[in-house]
């Protein structure tokens, strides 16, 4: 039988069936097995790629449609952030491709339009959406099986551009409903900071959960350690819930102290011994770093919640009075605990927030937007970078 595609002269997107590289195996259930026909010419679209391991290895090249198997939604993306977790993958240090696959397509924070969904899906042709980035994993452990993949507990869940799944980093991808997420189309854009704003929605929801083990819990101030997008969006949740904010960070320059006060929030420029006499009910660990997440131990008021966020890389040995901090921390029944991740629950929380933010102030997060065709300088790290978006044509 005649390949559908280029007997019509063009495939089901409008692109040419011409001579073509084939960059990445065609995965199964590509254009071939859906036409039927033994042509074996699949559907090609630009996407960025890594071979995770190895540094550098970033393209954007040429590989084929997503498959069926990916998801009933076909997407058209249009934007895609850009973070911490994505510079580690493309220098090397963390990443996984899909099993068989040397490549993987790079990218988790997505956006994108909905361009063809089974009818009762729940979605329509033209929605703003955002996917989720990990599965469940395959067993499933107890908290995969109630939907709560961020908890799960033998680390066999797969993660989109992150872990043995495909990314977002494509022109086209697909996604299964249930793990699409509908976007206020006011957003535009700025839909693209749903999937850090739900990383904050589940830290939130944890710090108070772990805060109200004491009935009388009462939380008034906050302490953010930097003011990154994931600091600044915990700052904006805390603004959100009616505390006083307080950001730390290095700079004392750039866009990100404006932003901080545009929040009616505190910024502090330097070292934690700056604020020596804030006695925070909440502190969120935004940064990863060392030194600072040792500091941010015991520091917290009595009662108070300490919130790891960032990803560390381990190796670095530094001091530490564990005596004295675990004195402080069992007499004054502090709580240290980390998050990642997010569950559904905490996409729809994360865009409730985003729709009651400021849309000049969420704005101010997007620090960069690149072209697809200069992919390379989004994943280039420069002095004022919030967050950096790969725009999709
Ligand atoms: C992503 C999370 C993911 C984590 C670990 C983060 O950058 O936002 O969804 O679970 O990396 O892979």
């Amino acid at each position: 039988m005649d390949c559908m595609d280029c007997r019509s002269g063009g495939n089901e997107t409008g692109e040419e069936c011409g001579p073509v590289t084939i960059t990445l195996e065609p995965p199964e259930g590509s254009r071939v097995d859906r036409t039927g026909g033994d042509c074996t010419h699949p559907v090609l679209m630009r996407a960025i790629t890594v071979r995770p391991g190895k540094a550098n290895s970033a393209q954007l090249e040429e590989v084929a449609e997503p498959p069926l198997s990916d998801g009933a939604l076909l997407i058209r993306a249009r934007a895609l952030g850009v973070c911490g977790t994505d510079h580690e993958i493309v220098s090397g240090e963390y990443g996984w491709a899909p099993a068989g696959e040397e490549r993987l397509v790079l990218g988790h924070e997505s956006l994108g339009t909905v361009e063809r969904a089974p009818d009762g899906c729940g979605f329509a042709i033209g929605d703003l959406v955002v996917g989720i980035v990990r599965r469940p994993d395959p067993v499933p452990c107890p908290a995969c099986a109630a939907g709560e993949w961020d908890m799960c507990r033998n680390g066999r869940y797969t993660e989109r551009g992150i872990k043995q799944r495909h990314g977002y980093g494509g022109e086209r991808y697909r996604l299964e409903p249930e793990f699409a997420v509908k976007v206020d189309p006011a957003l535009g854009l700025l839909g693209v900071l749903l999937e850090p704003a739900s990383i904050l929605a589940k830290a939130w929801d944890q710090t108070e959960r772990i805060g109200h083990r004491t009935g009388t819990w009462r939380p008034r101030i906050l302490l953010v350690t930097g003011a990154g997008p994931i600091g600044l969006l915990a700052a904006l949740f805390g603004v959100q819930r009616g505390l006083e904010v307080h950001v730390l960070d290095r700079v004392s320059e750039g866009s990100k102290p404006g932003l901080v006060r545009a929040l009616g929030a505190i910024y502090h420029a330097g070292e934690l011994q700056s604020i020596d006499g804030l006695a925070p009910d909440i502190i969120m660990e935004c940064t990863g770093a060392p030194s600072l997440v040792s500091a941010v131990l015991g520091r917290s008021a009595c009662c108070g919640v300490v919130c790891l966020t960032g990803v560390s890389a381990g190796g670095g040995l530094l001091e530490l009075d564990t005596g004295g901090l675990n004195r402080t921390m069992v007499l004054q029944n502090h709580a240290v605990f980390g998050t990642v991740n997010a569950n559904r629950a905490h996409y729809r929380t994360a865009a409730d927030a985003l729709a009651k933010a400021d849309r000049g102030w969420l704005e101010g997060l997007i620090s960069r937007r690149v072209p697809l065709e200069r992919w390379h300088e989004a994943l280039e790290r420069r002095p004022d970078d919030i967050k950096v978006v790969v725009e999709f044509a």
